[in-house]
C-alpha cells in the first residue's frame, strides 16, 4: 500500500515524466519517424560528448563502426596511444596499384559552455527552421558523417572506385594531433596506403562561394625574459627588468602593427602575414590582494603567439628574435615552441598547389562546378589542422567543409549547422569522391 507521501511522489514523478515525454514527443516529432535519415545519423554522431578535456572516443568509434558496416567498408581501429583511437575505413578500388586517396576528420571537439547555449551543446536539437545546434557540428563532425553518406549513395548507385577510398577518424586534432593525425601519418600503416591526395576540414563561408585552403599557419609559443637591477620603486635609473621588457614591447608592437596595416590596408589576408600577440605578462612581487608597490622586480616576463606563414623564413624570424625582441645585451632570454612543422620532408613549405601544376586541383575544382558550387579563391588557414601532417610528407591535401551561407561557428557558442546546407555537402562530396577515385592520370 502507498501511503498519502508516496502516492504524491509517486502522482509527481509520473506528471514529471509525463510532461518529459510530451516535451520529448513535440521535439523528437521530425526525427521520430526518420530514425535511419541523413540528419538522423549526423544528429547521433553529435550527440556523442567527445569534448576536451575527457573526450569520450569509444562511443564515437562504436557508432562510426556500425555505419562503416551498413555500407560495406572496411574498418580497423589503430591505437598509437591506448585510449585514443584512429579509426580507418577503407572503399577498395577497382585498380588498387594506383595511390589512393584519404578522406580525414578528427573525432574530438573543444569544449563548450552549457549555459551560454539556447540548447544544450550535445542535445543536437534541430530548430524549426533547420538549425542543427551541436558542439562540432561545423568543426567537424559534419564532414565525417558526409563522407559516409557520400559513400552510402555512391554505393547505392553501384558506383566502383577506381582508385581505393580511405576514410579516417583521428582523435587529439583540438590539442595538436601529437598522439593523433601525427603518429598516424608516421605509421608503417599509413605508408601502405599510398596516399596520393588528401581532403581534410575546412571552414564556413558565409558567402555563396565554398572555402577551400592550400595552407595552414604554423604556431610558435615564444616567451621572453628580462632581467634588470632591482630597487626602490621612486627612483629613476636604468636597466630595470620592467624597463628591458617594455622596450622589447615597443619593438614587437612596431613589428605587428607593420604586419596588421598590410591586412587593414586589404593588401593582405590575415592569413597571409606573420601574426604576433601578446597573450600573458608576468611581473612584480606579490603580496596578499596584489603586488609589493615600492620594489621595481628583479625579473620580468611575457608571452606571445606567433602564427608563421607558410613561406615564411624561419632563420630570419629566429634572428630578429635575438637580436631585437629579446637581444642578450638588454639581459634577455627567449624560449621558441615550435608547434608542427613549417617546411615538408624535401624542405620545402608546407603549401598545396592549386593552379595546374596539380592535377588534383583541377579534379577537385571541377567536380564542385558539376554540382552547381562555386568556389573562393583559395586561402591560407589562419590557424592550423592535421592537412599539416599529410603536407609534411608531401601529399597535397585540401582543407574543405563544404558549409555556404553559414557563419563562422567554430569554437564558438551556440555552433550550428542547417540541415540544407549539411545535405548539399553530402551531394557536394558524391561528386568529389567519385570524380577523384576515377581520376586515373595522377601518379604520387
Ligand atoms: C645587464 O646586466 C648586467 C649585470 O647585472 C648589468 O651590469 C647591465 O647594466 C645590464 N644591462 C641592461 C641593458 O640591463
Ligand atoms: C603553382 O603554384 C605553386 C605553389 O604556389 C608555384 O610554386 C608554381 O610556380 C605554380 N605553377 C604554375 C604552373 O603556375
Ligand atoms: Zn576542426
Amino acid at each position: 500500500m502507498l501511503n498519502v507521501h508516496q502516492y504524491s511522489l509517486l502522482s509527481l514523478s509520473l506528471s514529471l515524466s509525463l510532461t518529459t515525454l510530451a516535451l520529448f514527443l513535440l521535439v523528437s516529432a521530425q526525427e521520430d519517424h526518420q530514425q535511419d535519415t541523413p540528419i538522423a545519423r549526423f544528429q547521433r554522431y553529435l550527440r556523442i560528448n567527445t569534448a576536451h578535456p575527457n573526450p569520450d572516443y569509444s562511443p564515437a568509434i562504436s557508432f562510426l563502426k556500425l555505419q562503416a558496416q551498413s555500407i560495406q567498408l572496411q574498418a580497423r581501429t589503430i591505437e598509437f596511444t591506448p585510449g585514443k583511437p584512429v579509426l580507418l575505413l577503407t572503399w577498395p578500388g577497382s585498380n588498387p596499384s594506383l595511390p589512393s586517396i584519404i578522406l580525414n576528420s578528427h573525432l574530438d571537439s573543444v569544449p563548450a559552455e552549457p549555459s551560454k547555449w539556447v540548447h544544450p551543446p550535445f542535445s543536437a536539437v534541430r530548430s524549426p527552421d533547420g538549425k542543427i545546434f551541436a558542439r562540432g557540428a561545423q568543426d567537424d563532425k559534419c564532414i565525417g558523417v558526409q563522407y559516409l553518406e557520400a559513400i552510402r549513395n555512391l554505393k547505392a548507385k553501384n558506383f566502383v572506385p577506381t582508385r581505393t577510398v580511405h576514410v579516417s577518424y583521428v582523435p587529439d586534432e583540438e590539442i595538436g594531433g601529437v598522439d593523433g593525425a601525427a603518429k598516424f601519418v608516421a605509421s608503417k600503416l599509413f605508408q601502405e596506403l599510398r596516399v596520393g591526395f588528401a581532403l581534410d576540414e575546412g571552414q564556413a563561408s558565409p558567402g555563396d562561394e565554398f572555402r577551400v585552403f592550400y595552407a595552414d599557419r604554423s604556431p610558435w609559443s615564444l616567451v621572453i625574459k628580462a632581467e634588470g637591477t632591482p630597487g626602490h620603486g621612486s627612483r629613476m635609473y636604468d636597466n630595470t627588468a620592467m624597463e628591458n621588457l617594455m622596450k622589447s614591447f615597443e619593438v614587437i608592437s612596431r613589428f605587428r602593427d607593420s604586419r596588421f596595416d598590410v591586412v587593414k590596408a586589404g593588401e593582405a589576408a590575415n592569413s597571409e602575414v606573420i601574426s604576433v600577440n601578446p597573450v600573458y605578462v608576468k611581473a612584480g612581487i606579490p603580496y596578499p590582494n596584489g603586488f609589493v608597490m615600492n620594489v621595481q622586480p628583479s625579473e620580468a616576463e611575457a608571452g606571445f603567439d606567433v602564427r608563421m606563414t607558410p613561406t615564411a623564413d624561419p632563420d630570419l624570424m629566429r634572428r630578429i628574435i635575438a637580436e631585437e625582441w629579446a637581444p642578450a645585451w638588454r639581459n634577455m632570454t627567449y624560449k621558441i615552441t615550435e608547434k608542427g612543422p613549417l617546411r615538408d620532408y624535401t624542405g620545402r613549405p608546407l603549401v598545396t598547389p592549386t593552379n595546374d601544376s596539380n592535377p588534383w586541383w583541377s579534379v577537385f575544382k571541377q567536380a564542385i562546378t558539376a554540382v552547381g558550387g562555386k568556389l573562393a579563391k583559395p586561402e591560407i588557414l589562419a590557424s592550423t589542422t592535421d592537412a599539416r601532417y599529410l603536407r609534411q610528407l608531401g601529399i597535397p591535401a585540401l582543407g574543405f567543409s563544404p558549409m555556404t551561407n553559414t557563419p563562422i561557428l567554430l569554437h564558438d557558442h551556440n555552433e550550428f549547422l542547417k540541415d540544407t546546407v549539411y545535405l548539399k555537402g553530402i551531394e557536394v562530396y558524391e561528386s568529389i569522391i567519385s570524380s577523384l577515385s576515377s581520376f586515373e592520370e595522377a601518379s604520387h
